[in-house]
């Protein structure tokens, strides 16, 4: 097992910009109860596509109820997605069987937004970090998964001599880091961090990010990262996805999302947020304040999700599904007009004149 100070030799049989994890139009709705129109239901994810380069770390943003831990476990394979494909170092998970979906839990490892009921709180940290290595039958001998224990909490800067203690003995942040090391036991390619500090105190949290970050950089494990807020996003991620009621609406590396943002969404969420800088905040006009609350996920709007709350909205939003613009490379927005909302930007009298006074957008 590589330690913090020494690179991991990487999975040999990826090129360095291979995608370690892809998802092709992937959709998921729940069944949400009746009404007096018969079963409804919800439409969580829809039509989402991202993939995940070997090494990299992708961060996903977005409101309170768009989907996100919806689609981080479809990507996990916690949960099957209704229609589209996930694949993993090219392989499609759900033709996975037997031993292939277990090879897959070695690739690909979730860690959860809540490190209190993630932890059975009837293990010993020594039992907890180890499962996954005997539920795979590897690591040896119980001397040498001792010894791999160790390493693990080492590497997520815990002492050694911690592992025969039990999960309430802990604060929320060591037991956040005790999920990591159970997470990385089996050297994934890529971990899925579902909000893996809004459940922590705000004097542990960056701790834990710039752990995460380690690893990655250190193990060459791939991130996807979802986050509250939007600072801690731009910090950890090479790539950041914005999604809007169960839609990526813009992708970007996070250095164009922030300094380019390009979809109206986007926009708004990056002109709502503290964490951008006042000479960012100067090019994107004043706070774009979005109408109303985001429409029910039972019953989306038409066309483009974004309609009913979008300052630059014309007839087609609500007709047409908006096509996927490449605005540079590798940098796409779901939007008709993103030339205008671009050009818009700069505006600040005119998006000033557009504003209501009603609520911002709330991430999380
Ligand atoms: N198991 C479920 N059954 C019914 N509805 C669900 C279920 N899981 C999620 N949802 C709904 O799907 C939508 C997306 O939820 P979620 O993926 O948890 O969003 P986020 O993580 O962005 O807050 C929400 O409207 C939520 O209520
Ligand atoms: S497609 Fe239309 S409504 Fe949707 S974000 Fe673009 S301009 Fe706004
Ligand atoms: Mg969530």
């Amino acid at each position: 097992m590589p330690t913090a100070d020494t690179p991991a030799t990487l999975p040999t049989d990826l090129a360095a910009d291979e995608l370690v994890l892809q998802a092709t139009s992937v959709s998921k709705t729940f069944a949400a109860g009746r009404t007096g129109f018969g079963r409804t239901r919800v439409s969580a994810v829809d039509n989402v596509s991202l993939n995940v380069r070997r090494g990299e770390s992708l961060g996903i943003v977005g409101e309170s109820g768009c989907g996100k831990t919806t689609l981080a476990r479809m990507l996990v394979g916690l949960e099957r997605p209704d229609s589209g494909r996930i694949e993993v170092a090219g392989r499609d998970i759900a033709s996975l069987r037997g031993s292939g979906r277990r090879l897959l839990s070695r690739d690909v490892q979730m860690v959860f937004q809540d490190p209190y009921s993630s932890l059975n709180p009837r293990l010993t940290v020594y039992d907890i970090v180890t499962e996954p290595l005997r539920v795979h039958g590897v690591g040896g001998s119980s001397a040498a998964r001792r010894v791999r224990a160790a390493e693990l909490l080492s590497l997520v800067n815990l002492s050694p001599d911690m592992m025969t203690r039990f999960p309430h003995q802990f604060s929320g942040g060591q037991r956040q880091r005790i999920g990591i090391a159970r997470a990385i036991a089996l050297e994934p390619r890529v971990l899925v961090c579902d909000e893996p500090v809004s459940a922590l105190d705000v004097s542990v949290q960056a701790q834990v990010v710039n752990l995460l970050r380690s690893l990655q950089r250190r193990l060459g494990i791939a991130l996807v990262f979802i986050a509250h807020d939007l600072a801690v996003v731009r910090h950890i991620s090479d790539r950041t996805a914005v999604m809007y009621l169960g839609q990526v609406v813009e992708t970007a590396s996070t250095a164009a999302l922030f300094g380019d943002p390009s979809h109206p969404y986007t926009q708004a969420l990056l002109s709502a947020s503290p964490e951008v800088d006042r000479s960012r905040r100067r090019s994107l006009g004043q706070r774009i304040m979005l109408g109303g609350d985001p429409p029910s996920p039972t019953d989306p709007p038409s066309g483009c999700r974004f309609h009913t709350r979008c300052l630059f909205a014309t007839s087609i939003c609500a007709e047409q599904v908006p096509p996927v613009v490449e605005l540079s490379s590798g940098h796409v927005a779901l939007c008709h007009h993103t030339d205008q909302a671009r050009e818009q930007r700069g505006r600040s009298p005119e998006l000033a004149a557009a504003e209501t006074t009603e609520t911002a957008p709330r991430v999380g």
